[in-house]
C-alpha cells in the first residue's frame, strides 16, 4: 500500500519541460526536481535558461538546460535524441512554451502573427507530445501535462489566436488522452488564468483590463506561478494515477462550472 508520501514522490522520474527559463516552466520545473524528478528545461535563450538550471543544481536538483525553439520540429526531434543519449527520456513531459506577440481584434491580426502562434503553441505541442509519448508506450508509462489556459475555456478580449491554440489544445489533450490511455500514458491539462509573468505582462499594464478581469476573480487575487506547482505534481505523479483527459482550472475562481 503506498503512503500519502507517495503519491507526490518522484524519485526515479525524469521531466522535461519546456519553456522553463522562467514563469510558470520555471516554478513547476523547481517543484518536479523537489519531489525528486530529474528535470530537463528547454528555452529558446541560452543564457538564462543555463541560468535557471543552475539555480535548482544549486538547490539539490538535477537539473539540466538544453535550448530549444518549440515552433521547429528539426529542433525538437534533436532534444528528444540527445535526451535519450542522455538518460534522460522523460516519462513526465510538461508542455508550457507558449508565445502570444499580439494584442487586439482577430479581424486586425495579420496572418504571420496568426501561424506563429499555432506554430509554437499548438503545431509545436503536438510534435513535442509525439516525441515524447512515443517513447512513454514502449515504457507503458507516463504522464503529459498541456498548459492550456481559461483562454482555452472561454475565449479573452484581444486574444483570439491565442485563445483559439489553447482551445485547441484542450482537444489535442482529450485526443492524446483516448488514443494513449490503452499504453498506459497519462494526458492532462492546466488551465492557469492571470498569472504575474513576462508573458501575461500586457494585460497588467491595462490597468482597466485588470481591474475588470480582477473583479470577477471569486478569490479576489490574480496568481503566481507559485499557484500552479501543487496542481502540476498532482498530475505528474501516482496520485493522479487514474485520472486522464482532464483539464484542471487553476484561477483564483474566475471560471466557475
Ligand atoms: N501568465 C499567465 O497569465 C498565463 C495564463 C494562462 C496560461 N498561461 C500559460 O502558461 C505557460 C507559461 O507561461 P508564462 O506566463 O510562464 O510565460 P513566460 O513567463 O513568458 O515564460 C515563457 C517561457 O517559455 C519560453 N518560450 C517562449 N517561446 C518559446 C518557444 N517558441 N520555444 C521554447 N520556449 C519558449 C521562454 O523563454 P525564451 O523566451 O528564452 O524562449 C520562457 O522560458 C504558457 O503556456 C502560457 O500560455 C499563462
Amino acid at each position: 500500500m503506498s503512503t500519502n508520501q507517495d503519491l507526490f514522490d518522484l524519485h526515479g522520474r525524469t521531466a522535461l519541460i519546456t519553456g522553463a527559463s522562467r514563469g510558470i516552466g520555471l516554478a513547476i520545473a523547481r517543484t518536479l526536481g523537489l519531489a525528486g524528478a530529474k528535470v530537463t528545461l528547454t528555452a529558446r535563450k541560452a543564457e538564462p535558461l543555463q541560468r535557471a538550471a543552475q539555480d535548482l543544481c544549486a538547490q539539490g536538483i538535477d537539473a539540466l538546460g538544453l535550448p530549444c525553439h518549440q515552433g521547429d520540429p528539426c529542433a525538437i526531434a534533436s532534444l528528444f535524441e540527445h535526451l535519450d543519449q542522455e538518460n534522460r527520456t522523460p516519462n513526465i513531459l510538461v508542455i508550457n512554451a507558449a508565445t502570444n506577440p499580439v494584442h487586439g481584434p482577430l479581424l486586425d491580426l495579420e496572418l504571420d502573427a496568426w501561424r506563429k502562434i499555432l506554430e509554437v503553441n499548438l503545431t509545436g505541442a503536438l510534435v513535442t507530445a509525439q516525441h515524447g509519448a512515443r517513447r512513454m508506450v514502449q515504457h507503458g508509462r507516463g504522464s503529459v501535462i498541456l498548459l492550456s489556459s481559461i483562454a482555452g475555456l472561454e475565449p479573452m478580449p484581444g486574444l483570439g489566436a491565442y485563445s483559439v491554440s489553447k482551445m485547441g489544445l484542450l482537444t489535442l489533450m482529450r485526443a492524446l488522452a483516448r488514443e494513449l490511455g490503452p499504453h498506459g500514458v497519462r494526458v492532462n491539462a492546466l488551465a492557469p488564468g492571470l498569472i504575474e509573468t513576462q508573458l501575461s505582462a500586457a494585460l497588467f499594464a491595462d490597468q482597466e483590463g485588470y481591474r475588470r478581469f480582477l473583479a470577477g476573480v471569486a478569490l479576489g487575487r490574480h496568481g503566481q506561478p507559485q499557484d500552479l506547482v501543487g496542481a502540476a505534481l498532482f498530475l505528474a505523479g501516482e496520485a493522479s494515477a487514474y485520472m486522464t483527459g482532464q483539464v484542471l482550472v487553476v484561477d483564483g475562481g474566475r471560471v466557475l462550472h
